[in-house]
Parts: structure tokens; C-alpha cells; sequence
């Protein structure tokens, strides 16, 4: 049965502090915070049907609630729960769009919750995309209005986007702004951009419920979950009220609340550094974390922080512990500098009680995981060509098959080249038809979608051929989850699970490596590692597992912080180079991908920086000066 009453407090991590305006809970994982606020809902909805009043509830679309919708409708399923009565009024919706598009919020609303429960028709609202621009003020009068006219929103579900905005309401938006016609910030639309298969798709204006209308509700919760919101949730949580965030404006309203999950809640104070705010825990990563952060603060490398830098910075509490300024400095100079090696599959004669891995078996059996078919060398290209040369037995395999990040032209161009070898091939034919005649929402037809992951291959044998790795050991696992020919993606299912424990089973690796990116909560990274991690825990039990370790990387979004890197992997110029090249042969991938992301750099070059600028850390906390690093964190199962 629902809960009764929800309460945060106790659910999640809470604790506030002088820095915070904004009540806020910490989860651990977005899916059991997003069941509770789903609860908070579902109890709402049935006070309210006890009082025979209609339930006005304000929605939000986008990736942050999707989790809350699954289980609301897992409530009206299994639980009973009814929206009879309830009405609904969506944030926004892009202007123009029609709503049998998919890329719609009137698309999204029916596909994650409408379409599963019992709501009548007539008590959906969503701003219509298709309101003659004429009328499109008196519209938005009238949507308004008719929230007005209900009695207002009992409780508002809102995400937050990177700009700050609730809503579409981006910044610059009045705090009395009622709901309206915007023009969309870039950033906005950049974030977009995967969705409507590139920025250029993506409409330029929306129709949004405005900060008024929001502030207006008498419940708001926001959610944040990833990496990428860490920062706006500082600052709206914070900083000073501003039309710069417009999320800042909800410090101004008295019963908001909002569900972070750990990496959207790294950068508050109170998390990023605790001893500021008050007396912790000294465990051995929050001293390497708040050394490495006082080094990077004072400008000074470690063995040059004095009693007084740490006096003046709210860790004396940890000098008391450690003695004196000089020996937890060496302390920690000490560990850091073990995390660096040139040997990632272990030194073989070496005693190996500090280095990070073992020097035994000598030869060891490697799977490098790879979500879509180029993370292995963008993200460890020269780790990955280390252990080839230091003679392990090196396996690749790509998770998915990447066909969706390849353009039209070029499986245009390959399946030309095709047409003109193999001149009755009507395969080839069909493409090309297929391609000529494809509309911006149509899904690629089945064929399209193998030529373009035949190419993803294609390119990837040619790179790790480059590297020296037999095609035999090449594995292309193809997870079931990522076929669906858009950006939107299956659960993870039983079938991905298999794939991924067989070949562990089969390999029986002494190393795994795998992408640990946690910048998406709901990208095909995330997935993959959610399929490594439920592998790993149902094959835990095998002898074989006992000598296995498992090493993250990140991929070419975001690293780890210096004080999380457990082996630092340094690359000569060279090497550098050798990478670089690596990367090249995954051609359809070069020149402005479809998947860009925030950064319009080509990823070689994003990975050059980011290597480069783990190298410079290392060297600013006061170790060797390397060209470049690729970092590790170890995962323990
Ligand atoms: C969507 C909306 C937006 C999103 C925000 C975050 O209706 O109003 O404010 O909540 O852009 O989007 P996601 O959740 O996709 O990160």
C-alpha cells in the first residue's frame, strides 16, 4: 500500500547548513529517491480524492522525472492508484511543434504516464506548439487563467537545466513572469541536441509556464541527479538570488524541496567540503581530498602546506590527528605519488605492496569494456596500448553497437560504395532509397541500422589492428537494450546481463576495465555499467572471480577528481600521439559527430586537454611533470 506520509528527511542524507537556502535531500541513487517523490504524489492525489476535490498537479518533461513517472504508473497498476481525479498542467512545450512529433512534450507526457493510467483526456493540459503565433499571447493568458481557475497547483514537479532554468524559464525570466513565449538559450538547445538528432533541429522558441505561475504552487520538488547539474544546483542552492538563475527564485518559496542524487549534490559545500562546515570523520580519501583541495586553494604543492594553511582552512581538526603539518604532508605526498605506474597490468619482479596493481600472474588476462565502439582508446588509448606491449592478453569488448551516432551521409556514402561493387545488391539499393526519402522523425529501417553499425566496427577493428590486437579478441556484444534506432533507450534486460556475465565466464579476466562515467545518469554509459556491476555481482561467487579486479575510466565527458585516482597511468609524447591516432580510425566519428554534447570540440582533443591537465595537476600537488595521464579508480564488488 502508499505510504502515508513521506519524509525526506530521514529517507535521505539531510543536514543544513549556513551556506544552504534551499531544503534539499541527498539519495543515493536517483531510482529509490524518484519511488519516494512518487509516493509524495500518490499521497497527495488520494487526500484529495478523500475530499472530493480535484488534484492539480504541475509536470515537468525531460530525463529528471522519468523515474517518478515509471512508478506512478506501477502504483495506478499494481497499487490501485487512480488519477480520476486529478489535472494536470505541463511546464512547457517547444514552439513550434506539433505533438504527434516525437520529440513533443505532448509525445513524452502520453509515452511515460498518460498513456498508463486512468486520467480523463479533457484534464490534461500542455501548451500547445501549434497555436497560431497570432493567438499565442491570449493562449497563454488563458493557460494561466485556467491554472487560476482550479485553485492553483497543489504540487509542482520541476527539473533544472544547466542554464537554471525551471520550466523554460531561462535566465533573465521575472519572478512574476506568468506563462508566455521564450526563446530558448543555447545551452538549452545544445542539451537538446542529441534528442532532435543535432543542435540545428532543435526549435529556437518554447511556450513555458513562467516563475510566478511556479512559485505559486503549494508543494514544489525539484530533481537533479548527474554530475552535469552539480554545479547550477550549487549555485541555485547557494548563491544570491538572481534573474541569472532563475531556480534561485524558489529560495523565496516555503515548502520546496529538493531530491539530489550524489553526484548532483557534489558541489554544495557541505559535500564538496565537509570540514568547513562542520567536525567530520577524517577518513583516509577525505584527508587525500582535503589536502589535494588545500594544495589547489593555496597554489601550493603538498609538501609545501604549512600548519598555518590548514589552521586558516578549517582543517586543524585534521593536523590534531595527524601531528604535525610535515608528516601528514608525506603522507599524503606518498600516496599519491604510488598511485603512479607505467605498468598498469602490474610490474612483473616488482614488490608490489604499494604500486596499484599486482605484479603476478605476469601475463594477465584483460577485458577492456567499451560502451560504444571508440571509449577504449579515446578514454585509455595509452593504457590499452601498454598492456599490448607489456604482453597481457588484451580483449576488447564494444558494449553496443554505436549505429545511431552515425550520420545519414555516411552510410550513404558506404552503402554507394556498396551499390558499385556488388551491382545487383538490392539490399544496398534499399538504403539508399531509404536514405534519400528519410524525414527528420522517421527511425532508421533495420538495414540502415546494421550498415551503420557495420561502419562503427569496421573502424574499430581498424584501431585496435593499429594497436595490435588480434580480431579474435575483438568482441562486439551488441546489447539488446540499445536497439531501439533512437536516442531513447531500453531498461537494461536479462538478455544484456548474459551477454555481459558469458563473456567474463569465458574470459576469465585477471582485469576488467570499464567506463565509470557517472555524467548521465540515464546515458548508454551509465547502462553499460549497471550491465557490469549486475554481471559481476551474480559471478562474484566463482573461484575465478577471487583474482579479478576491475578498473573505471571515464570517458571523454568528465574525469575523476586527483584525490579518487588510484592508479595515474603516464603517457610519453609519443604515446600521446600514438593515441591520437588511435582514435582517428574511428572516421564517422571525426568532424562534428551527431553526439556532441556540450563541448563542439572533436574528442581527440577534448582527451588530449583532459589527460593533460591530470598530468598538470599531478604536477601542481608537486609530482613529476608528465606530458600526460590517463586515470583509474578501482571498483570493488
Ligand atoms: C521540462 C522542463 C525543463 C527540464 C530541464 C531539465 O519540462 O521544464 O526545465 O526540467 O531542462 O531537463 P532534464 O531533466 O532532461 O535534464
Amino acid at each position: 500500500m502508499i505510504k502515508e506520509s513521506i519524509n525526506f528527511k530521514e529517507a535521505g542524507k539531510f543536514e543544513e547548513t549556513r551556506f544552504e537556502k534551499i531544503h534539499n535531500v541527498i539519495f543515493d541513487s536517483s531510482q529509490e529517491a524518484s519511488v519516494l517523490v512518487a509516493q509524495e504524489i500518490a499521497n497527495i492525489i488520494q487526500r484529495k480524492e478523500e475530499l472530493n476535490e480535484p488534484c492539480v498537479l504541475g509536470l515537468a518533461t525531460g530525463s529528471s522525472p522519468i523515474k517518478v513517472y515509471e512508478e506512478l504508473v506501477r502504483l495506478h497498476t499494481e497499487e490501485g492508484l487512480s488519477f480520476a481525479n486529478v489535472v494536470t498542467f505541463n511546464l512547457d512545450e517547444y514552439y513550434p511543434m506539433d505533438k504527434n512529433n516525437i520529440q513533443s512534450y505532448w509525445y513524452f507526457m502520453h509515452q511515460h504516464l498518460f498513456d498508463h493510467v486512468d486520467i480523463l483526456p479533457q484534464n490534461v493540459n500542455i501548451p500547445d506548439g501549434n497555436v497560431n503565433i497570432e493567438e499565442l499571447q491570449q493562449y497563454c493568458i488563458d493557460y494561466e487563467m485556467k491554472i487560476k481557475a482550479y485553485g492553483g497547483l497543489d504540487f509542482q514537479l520541476l527539473g533544472i537545466g544547466r542554464t537554471g532554468h525551471i520550466g523554460f524559464n531561462e535566465p533573465g525570466s521575472h519572478v512574476n513572469s506568468g506563462t508566455r513565449s521564450i526563446t530558448l538559450d543555447h545551452l538549452t538547445r545544445q542539451d537538446a541536441a542529441s534528442s532532435f538528432l543535432g543542435i540545428d533541429n532543435v526549435p529556437r522558441k518554447a511556450i513555458t509556464m513562467g516563475i510566478g505561475t511556479v512559485k505559486n504552487a503549494k508543494r514544489i520538488v525539484l530533481l537533479g541527479w548527474g554530475i552535469s547539474k552539480a554545479e547550477i544546483i550549487k549555485d541555485t542552492i547557494e548563491g544570491e538570488i538572481s534573474s541569472r538563475v532563475p531556480a534561485t527564485y524558489l529560495q523565496q518559496h516555503n515548502n520546496t524541496t529538493f531530491v539530489l542524487d550524489t553526484e548532483a549534490s557534489s558541489e554544495l559545500t557541505r559535500v564538496k567540503t565537509p570540514w568547513l562546515v562542520k567536525s567530520v570523520i577524517w577518513t583516509e580519501e577525505l584527508k587525500l581530498k582535503a589536502v589535494a583541495w588545500l594544495s589547489e586553494l593555496t597554489k601550493k604543492p603538498f609538501l609545501k602546506l604549512t600548519d598555518k594553511d590548514y589552521n586558516d582552512n578549517g582543517m586543524s581538526s585534521l593536523l590534531t590527528e595527524e601531528g604535525t603539518a610535515y608528516d601528514l604532508n608525506i603522507k599524503m605526498f606518498n600516496k599519491m605519488q604510488q598511485t603512479i605506474t607505467g605498468w598498469p597490468g602490474g610490474k612483473p619482479n616488482a614488490d608490489d605492496t604499494y604500486r596499484p596493481e599486482r605484479a603476478t600472474p605476469e601475463k594477465k588476462r584483460i577485458i577492456i569494456f567499451s560502451p560504444h565502439p571508440d571509449d577504449d582508446v579515446i578514454s585509455m588509448g595509452g593504457t590499452f596500448d601498454r598492456l599490448v606491449e607489456q604482453g597481457h592478453d588484451v580483449h576488447i569488448a564494444y558494449q553496443t553497437s554505436g549505429n545511431i551516432a552515425v550520420s545519414n551521409e555516411e552510410a550513404l556514402k558506404f552503402a554507394e560504395i556498396s551499390r558499385a561493387l556488388n551491382k545487383n545488391s538490392s539490399e544496398s539499393e534499399n538504403i539508399i532509397n531509404f536514405l534519400k526519402n528519410k524525414k527528420a522523425n522517421d527511425i532508421d529501417s533495420l538495414e540502415v541500422r546494421k550498415l551503420k553499425g557495420v561502419i562503427r566496427r569496421s573502424e574499430s577493428v581498424a584501431a585496435t589492428r593499429y594497436l595490435d590486437v588480434p580480431d579474435s579478441n575483438v568482441n562486439f556484444l551488441d546489447l539488446p537494450f540499445y536497439e531501439t534506432g533512437t536516442v531513447k533507450k531500453n531498461n537494461l534486460g536479462e538478455a544484456d546481463i548474459q551477454i555481459m556475465c558469458d563473456i567474463i565466464e569465458r574470459i576469465k579476466p585477471h582485469q576488467i576495465y570499464a567506463a565509470g562515467d557517472l555524467a548521465d545518469p540515464h546515458g548508454t554509459h551509465k547502462v553499460c555499467l549497471d550491465s557490469l556491476f549486475e554481471a559481476l555481482k551474480r559471478l562474484k561467487h566463482k573461484s575465478f572471480m577471487d583474482d579479478c579486479w576491475v578498473w573505471l575510466y571515464r570517458g571523454a565527458w568528465h574525469e575523476w577528481e586527483s584525490y579518487q585516482i588510484e592508479m595515474a597511468v603516464p603517457m610519453s609524447p609519443d604515446q600521446v600521439l600514438k593515441k591520437r591516432h588511435a582514435i582517428f580510425y574511428h572516421q564517422s566519428q571525426k568532424d562534428g559527430v551527431m553526439f556532441q554534447g556540450d563541448d563542439s570540440r572533436e574528442f581527440w582533443v577534448r582527451v588530449e586537454d583532459r589527460n593533460r591537465l591530470t598530468a598538470e595537476k599531478y604536477h601542481a600537488l608537486g609530482l613529476a611533470d608528465y606530458s600526460a595521464i590517463e586515470a583509474f579508480k578501482r571498483y570493488f564488488f
